[in-house]
């Protein structure tokens, strides 16, 4: 007897008349039309069942708190920072926590059940850490929550910085992260990344830098970073956000750096509703997307994700939670229409972002974890083009969120073949 079988889903890899079976909070099959005893059996109608979304770069530590103690009239990185640490001696723990726990809402409501976060180590307090500590043991039920240490004013630039770092770490801080851009010279910076990388080593932790949030062509921290993951035998294990200097990195350069970074299994992250934002600043026109290069990243092998980086906070003032927002945009900055490249941007928002985070139990297969997203979309383009509403929200076997199927669907007429409508 099963718990629960899901039929008639379509699955992003386009398959469609599929179904589902759950026992134990697990997936035991995954094949076209089943025929068991359940005690839940739910017709998904031929629309989406997707895993999870997964936000692999995300900053819990600032979300929703847009406008305090002023909002970021610029709209820049360096006066969000400025916001940042001006906010920094007024935050009281149980804000940080309530803020955190009402995003952690928003996201199981819109499929987000995964989140890696960014956590600011600066100050000696390590205020935030221990609230981002507590918050990871209270949605533990509903969502995996990775937390990454984030020395936001730099290891070596900031007095003490390295140390906070590893106080957060010894308090059960998952990931090692760094701001290699941030420190004073290149070279602080590419020795921030070396020290980073062998303490990450040292410990048996992942690596996730900021590296190169910049607009700079000459920023090549992702260079020392591919190295040292080499070096120390770390491939798989580190990632690179934003990397948005590559954008205006010179061509040859470039065409050397991607084989290196493929080579070092390095993973990286776009963050495109906040480099599209906060890049580009300095230009007139034309003004530069600053976005890293994703399509040739991918082209190269490496694995890329896109995260939501920012909701309501210093640096952004929008955001909701929809890593379909975040897909769709980033499908937009980096032009990738095409029907692979639409169906990679879901891919970022998903799979690629889960393997970046090292999720187990991950993905649409016998054997893992029953969590699971139906979506009010025929496939993963339909899915992006509508940020489909999300009709149920299982994890692990338990039905977590549920939204009522919207009338006015905006959904094409029945498709022909799972690539798209009427597409050969
Ligand atoms: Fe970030």
């Amino acid at each position: 007897m099963l718990d629960l079988l899901v039929n008639n889903a379509a699955l992003p890899d386009g398959r469609t008349g599929m179904s589902v079976a759950v026992r134990a909070g697990l997936i035991v099959e995954v094949a076209p039309g089943l025929d068991a005893l359940a005690h839940e059996v739910i017709d998904a109608q031929g629309f989406l069942l997707s895993p999870p979304f997964v936000d692999a770069h995300f900053h819990m530590d600032a979300c929703l708190s847009y406008g305090l103690p002023r909002v970021n009239a610029s709209g820049t990185l360096l006066e969000g920072i400025a916001v940042w640490g001006e906010l920094k001696p007024l935050l009281k723990a149980d804000a940080l926590i309530e803020r955190a726990l009402a995003y952690c809402d928003w996201a199981v409501a819109k499929g987000l059940l995964a989140i890696r976060s960014h956590v600011d180590t600066s100050d000696p307090s390590l205020l935030p850490v221990e609230a981002m500590l507590e918050v990871r043991r209270r949605v533990a039920p509903y969502l995996d929550l990775q937390l990454v240490a984030f020395p936001q004013d730099g290891v070596l630039r900031a007095k003490g910085g390295l140390d906070n770092l590893k106080r957060a770490l010894d308090l059960g801080v998952d990931v090692v992260g760094g701001i290699p851009h941030f420190e004073r010279t290149m070279a602080d910076g590419a020795a921030s990344v070396r020290l980073l990388c062998e303490l990450a080593a040292g410990r048996g932790l992942l690596v996730d830098m900021h590296c190169d949030e910049s607009d700079d062509p000459l920023s090549r921290h992702i260079e020392t970073l591919a190295f040292e993951a080499q070096r120390l035998g770390l491939q798989g294990r580190v990632n690179g956000s934003h990397c948005t200097s590559m954008h205006s990195m010179d061509n040859y350069y470039v065409s050397k750096l991607l084989p290196l970074i493929a080579e070092s299994g390095v993973s990286v992250i776009a963050n495109p509703l906040i480099n599209i934002t906060l890049q580009g600043r300095h230009d007139s026109y034309p003004k530069r997307r600053g976005m890293t290069r994703v399509p040739e990243l991918l082209a190269a092998g490496v694995n890329v994700a896109f995260g939501h980086d920012c909701v309501m906070d210093p640096w952004y003032g929008l955001g909701s939670g929809d890593m379909l927002d975040v897909a769709h945009m980033g499908l937009h900055v980096a032009q990738m229409t095409s029907q692979p490249g639409m169906r990679a941007c879901f891919d970022a928002v998903t799979v690629n972002a889960a393997k970046v985070m090292h999720l187990q139990g991950y993905g649409l297969a016998a054997g893992g974890d029953a969590s699971f997203v139906l979506l009010q979309a025929r496939d993963a383009v339909e899915a992006i083009r509508l940020r489909a509403n999300r009709l149920k929200v299982w994890r692990k076997g338990v039905l977590v969120a549920e939204t009522p199927e919207v009338v006015a669907k905006l959904l094409l007429p029945e498709r022909t073949s799972a690539t798209g409508f009427m597409l050969s």
